[in-house]
């Protein structure tokens, strides 16, 4: 195992609200990786475009969808994992757990919107982490808002400092290029290769004239550069790997302009595999020899035919070689890995061997749990279990038939152990409820538990709530609960509200200020 295999590694995750430009984003970065011949093998697999019923339909075609799922390509020297977080209709609790399997992440901000609600809810999460994240202000090419703005509005909405890397000079149609703070240098929009850059002298001007120089959008990047400067923050490397202060590079996705150097910067500063957290709160090196890694994510194959699921594992220490033995704690057992895949931009490839910082397929018949650790050697040792999502969509479910009811509760009971939706029951009915952080949740389970465990379920939407968790539930009576202040168990019997909505909350904590309320990540 070679150190510098493993150092070389740069594992992330592009976090942003759907239409911010991810797409286009991941398409150029694989194709500087030459991952892909075409930017725009992508986009044609990406399913956050079709709505659920069509999501379903391509699953079926494709069985497993995971092609997308995690994509590597190798650029500069450096091995890339991308890890893709999907929007739309397939956000689900898994969008956030793999963010746990990263050491970065990317934050793509649509220019004419600036910060928007899922990408603050993604944000939260990476922030809980503490690991980087490097902002991308996509769509400069179009008109947006005013870029002193846009930092304002991170800053403000985010709570984290940041620090502009580069600087747009006009945006839209007047859109000339950026000044490269960071490289010292213009790079230039719409220019040939070998005159793309023009290199910036000790007082910050340009070697080189050029018409757009003469414009008062130019004069106001200069301005803005200079405030920036004197009044901004410091560029501090440490800072950065700490998520303490977050890179901005403005650019446009679309029009390929600024990725490469984004690119480039990233990689620079971006960390190598870091070490984790294990259950004892010693940390696992990335460094150490033996086998190591953790599952972070199941995918189940939709088609009833085909009844294999994939588990996703994050390798954290030594070398993972096909066919090799693991042991995976939780069950005590040990488990030959004999059919593994990783994954690629196009196309599934059985892999051989595998680093820290990788991501592998194990292809698994039920073995595996969420947040399982697994190990090679004779070690004996678990990860810190993987957070709890707060769930904000609720279904009250039961079995159609009610003959059924066994296999209902066995469905329900594997399927909320290995993480697929949470489970939650109303106080002295007993009604099963379901909680989850997005829809497709709900319809993952729905149709698993009719191929799975052959029962059809009905589900009864009670809508989106706001999910409160009490410190002193001995302090809680009937007479604060109500139809906008709903009382549940969740699947450890602890108490729980479900607000009905923020106001509702606000409504509850000003009548009952000592009833201590928290919510999970
Ligand atoms: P997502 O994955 O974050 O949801 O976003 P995606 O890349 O699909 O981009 C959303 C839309 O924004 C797409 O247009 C895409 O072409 C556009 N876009 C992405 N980056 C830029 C950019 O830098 N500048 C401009 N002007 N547009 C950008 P669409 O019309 O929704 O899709 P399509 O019809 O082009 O496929």
């Amino acid at each position: 195992m070679n150190k510098k295999d493993i150092e070389s590694r740069r594992t992330f995750a592009i976090i942003s609200h759907p239409d911010a430009g991810k797409t286009t984003m991941t398409e150029k970065l694989l194709y500087f990786g030459g991952a892909i011949r075409d930017a725009g093998t992508v986009k044609g697999k990406k399913t956050g475009k079709f709505a659920t019923s069509d999501w379903m339909e391509i699953e079926k075609q494709r069985g497993i969808s995971v092609t997308s799922s995690v994509m590597q390509f190798d650029y500069d020297g450096k091995r890339v994992n991308i890890l893709d977080t999907p929007g739309h209709e397939d956000f689900s609790e898994d969008t956030y757990r793999t963010l746990m399997a990263v050491d970065a992440a990317v934050m793509m901000v649509d220019s004419a919107k600036g910060i928007e609600p899922q990408t603050i809810k993604l944000f939260q999460v990476c922030r809980m982490r503490g690991i980087p994240i490097f902002t991308f202000m996509n769509k400069m090419d179009r008109q947006g808002l005013e870029p002193l703005e846009l930092m304002e509005n991170l800053e403000e909405v985010l709570e984290i400092e940041s620090y502009a890397m580069n600087w747009p000079i006009g945006m839209g149609k007047e859109f000339a290029g950026v000044i490269d703070r960071y490289n010292n240098r213009i790079e230039r929009a719409r220019a040939e290769e070998n005159e793309r850059f023009i290199a910036l002298n000790e007082d910050g001007e340009p070697e080189v004239h050029d018409a757009f120089m003469d414009t008062s959008y130019y004069e106001q990047a200069m301005e803005d550069v200079m405030l920036l400067n004197e009044a901004g923050n410091e560029f501090d490397p440490e800072r950065v790997a700490k998520g303490e202060l977050t890179p901005v590079f403005f650019g446009s996705a679309l029009a390929n302009f600024g990725v490469q150097t984004f690119l480039e910067t990233f990689l620079q500063f971006a960390p190598p595999p870091q070490p984790r957290e294990l259950k004892s709160e010693e940390m696992k090196d990335p460094m150490d020899e033996d086998f190591s890694g953790f599952i972070f994510k199941i995918q189940a194959n939709m088609d009833p035919r085909h009844r294999d699921r994939i588990a996703f594992v994050r390798i954290v220490s030594g070398q993972f070689e096909r066919g090799m033995s693991v042991h995976v704690p939780r069950l005590n057992k040990n488990i030959k890995l004999a059919q593994t895949t990783q994954f690629l931009a196009d196309d599934r490839e059985t892999v051989d061997t595998a680093l820290p910082g990788d991501i592998i397929g194990l292809y698994d018949t039920g073995n595996f749990q969420i947040g399982d650790t697994i190990i090679g050697g004779k070690g004996n040792y678990e990860f810190a279990p993987l957070p709890q999502f707060t769930p904000e969509l609720f279904v009250k479910v039961s079995a159609k038939n009610v003959m059924k009811s066994k296999q209902f509760h066995k469905g329900i009971m594997q399927l909320v152990q290995e993480g697929a939706i949470q489970y939650y029951k109303t106080l002295y009915t007993e009604e099963v409820m379901l909680g989850a952080v997005g829809q497709l949740q709900f319809e993952v389970f729905e149709h698993r538990m009719r191929n799975e465990y052959n029962v059809e379920v009905q589900m009864q939407p009670i809508g989106s709530k706001v999910t409160r968790w009490i410190e002193n539930e001995a302090d809680v009576t009937d007479a604060m609960t109500g139809p906008r202040s709903m009382l549940v168990k969740d699947r450890y019997d602890n108490l729980v509200f479900l607000f009905e909505n923020e106001f509702a909350l606000r409504w509850f904590n000003d009548k009952y200020p000592d009833i201590r309320l928290y919510s999970l990540l």
